[in-house]
Order: C-alpha cells, then sequence, then structure tokens
C-alpha cells in the first residue's frame, strides 16, 4: 500500500462515473485550498492532529482519483507563511506530518515512480527547519523526471510572497544584463513564478476567501467552494467540482511563447533552482 497514492479508493461504479465525467472536459490543472481539517477534528472529538493527518489522508486518495481521470497537474495548499503563527504544538504537529510524509515517500520512491508522480514543493523553503528541507529537495530531485501527474504542494507558501520573490528575481536579471528593463511584462512575470496556473480551484470547508493563493494565476481560472470539510472529501464532491468547471469553463489559452533572450533567462533561473536544491540536500 502506497502512502502518498491510495489505490483502494475507486470502486467499479466510481470508475464508470469517472469515465462518464471524462466524456466532457476535463482540468488539466486543479488546485485544492484543503481547509476544515480542525473543524472535522472538532466534530469528530480527535486532536487536531489527526484531523490534519487525516486531511493527508484525504490528500492521497484524491491524487488516485485525478490519476484516473487523467489529470496530469494538481497543486495543493498544505502550509501557508501565515500558518507559522498557530501555536508551536500546532506548528511542530504539521512539520512532524511531512517529515513523516516525506521520509515514507523516499522509501517508497520506487511505487511514486511507477505512477509517475513528479513533486514540486512550492515556497520559501528558507523558512522550513533543514532537516525538512533537504527532506523535501531529496524528493523533488528523485522524481523530477515522472510526467504522469505532477503534484505542487505549497508549504511555507503565499501567493503575494511568491510574486514578491519572482519580482526580485526579474529586477535582479535586469541588473546583471541577462534581461533589459523592457523584457518585463505579464508574460516574463508569469513564467518567472513557481506555479502555473490552475483551470479549476476548489476550497473545501465552506470558506470563500483565497488567503493568498495563487492570486497572480487564477485570473482566469473557474472557482468551486463546497461546505464540505477536506477530510470528508469524496470522488463525488471531485466529479460536481468538476461538472461545475464543465458548465463554466471558457477556451483554454494558448502556452506563452517568450522570446529567446527571456526563455534563457527562465531558463537559467530553473537550473539554479535544481542547484539550490542539490545544496539543500547535503
Ligand atoms: C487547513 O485546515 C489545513 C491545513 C492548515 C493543513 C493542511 C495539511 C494537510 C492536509 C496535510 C498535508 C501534508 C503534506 C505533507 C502535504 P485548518 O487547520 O485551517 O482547519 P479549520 O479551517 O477547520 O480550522
Ligand atoms: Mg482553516
Amino acid at each position: 500500500m502506497s502512502t502518498w497514492v491510495n489505490e483502494n479508493s475507486v470502486t467499479f461504479f466510481q470508475l464508470f462515473c469517472i469515465k462518464v465525467v471524462k466524456c466532457g472536459r476535463v482540468p488539466q490543472h486543479i488546485a485544492f485550498i484543503m481547509d476544515g481539517n480542525r473543524r472535522y477534528a472538532k466534530k469528530h472529538r480527535v486532536q487536531s492532529s489527526k484531523g490534519h493527518s487525516e486531511g493527508f489522508n484525504k490528500l492521497s486518495e484524491t491524487l488516485k482519483w485525478c490519476l484516473d481521470l487523467g489529470i496530469p497537474e494538481v497543486t495543493v495548499y498544505a502550509f501557508s507563511i501565515e500558518n507559522f503563527k498557530r501555536t508551536d504544538e500546532e506548528v511542530n504537529g504539521l512539520m512532524d506530518l511531512a517529515r513523516d510524509k516525506f521520509q515514507r515517500l523516499l522509501e517508497e520512491i520506487d511505487q511514486i515512480n511507477e505512477w509517475g508522480v513528479r513533486l514540486h514543493v512550492a515556497g520559501r523553503l528558507t523558512l522550513l527547519p533543514d532537516d525538512l528541507r533537504a527532506l523535501v529537495a531529496k524528493a523533488m530531485l528523485l522524481t523530477r523526471h515522472n510526467n504522469k501527474l505532477r503534484l505542487n504542494i505549497a508549504y511555507s507558501y503565499t501567493a503575494r510572497d511568491e510574486i514578491t520573490r519572482a519580482a526580485s528575481q526579474v529586477i535582479e536579471g535586469v541588473r546583471n544584463k541577462e534581461l533589459t528593463a523592457d523584457d518585463i511584462d505579464e508574460d516574463l512575470l508569469s513564467e518567472t513564478l513557481e506555479l502555473s496556473p490552475p483551470d479549476l480551484l476548489v476550497r473545501t470547508s465552506g470558506e470563500v476567501r483565497l488567503s493568498d493563493f495563487m492570486l497572480w494565476q487564477i485570473s482566469d481560472t473557474v472557482l468551486y467552494f463546497t461546505d464540505v470539510l477536506w477530510p470528508e472529501f469524496t470522488i463525488w464532491s471531485l466529479l460536481a467540482a468538476i461538472i461545475h468547471f464543465q458548465r463554466h469553463a471558457t477556451e483554454p489559452k494558448p502556452d506563452i511563447d517568450l522570446s529567446d533572450r527571456k526563455r534563457t533567462f527562465t531558463d537559467r533561473l530553473e537550473d539554479k533552482r535544481w542547484q539550490l536544491l542539490e545544496k539543500y540536500v547535503t
């Protein structure tokens, strides 16, 4: 049994319904704000750490559903920079949960590679404890060649921080003459950000805020809010979200075509990111 992709989560009837929904347009990138873990814990009279671990289990079920639906990219909001303000007990509990899950990912790397899951942790990794940062970097490096499903985990992340980091990278590019000031436009900034635009954004637990998540990327995204608490999210909740997308989506935008100089800049940035990850591991 794999920790990150729960293969037992789909019945024959559910597979049939997945096939029916797949007759329409399926989003190629879904983002989730996985909210409601502590309310779930309260409702079931268990510790909030149990709510978060049930939240992780729901993520592994959701990944299997997305693989069955043929969705190639999933982004989840797992820990906001704001979440560092929660009690030490809760922050440490969430860091321990991440340590445990990334450790397991490394132990089960053959299974992850078989599923073809590529992991990307997006956010300000310098704020993480050294050992967790090393685990996360290793997981990204070891799965970088997988191409069936890209899982972006926004961790130590806020959108405004992501945009700020991208702006300072562009300024640095101008300063060291990789770019000119005239190169700065929306396309360049979009390609400098860590995360790409989702087709559909789902937030659970009845909250209808964006909480500083992917603010730049969601200008054309279909939004779906549901009252269900994240640990209680089901395949039916996901299919309802996709049907909502099918009713409201507009034509997909064409891929961004950058000039050679701008592409050289973003490619170099990507190389630098990988080099930094290698450094974090050692
Ligand atoms: C929001 O619910 C959830 C979080 C802050 C944490 C989400 C984390 C997971 C689902 C586990 C992911 C772990 C890894 C390693 C990817 P909340 O705490 O805001 O609950 P509430 O809204 O009911 O108070
Ligand atoms: Mg919440």
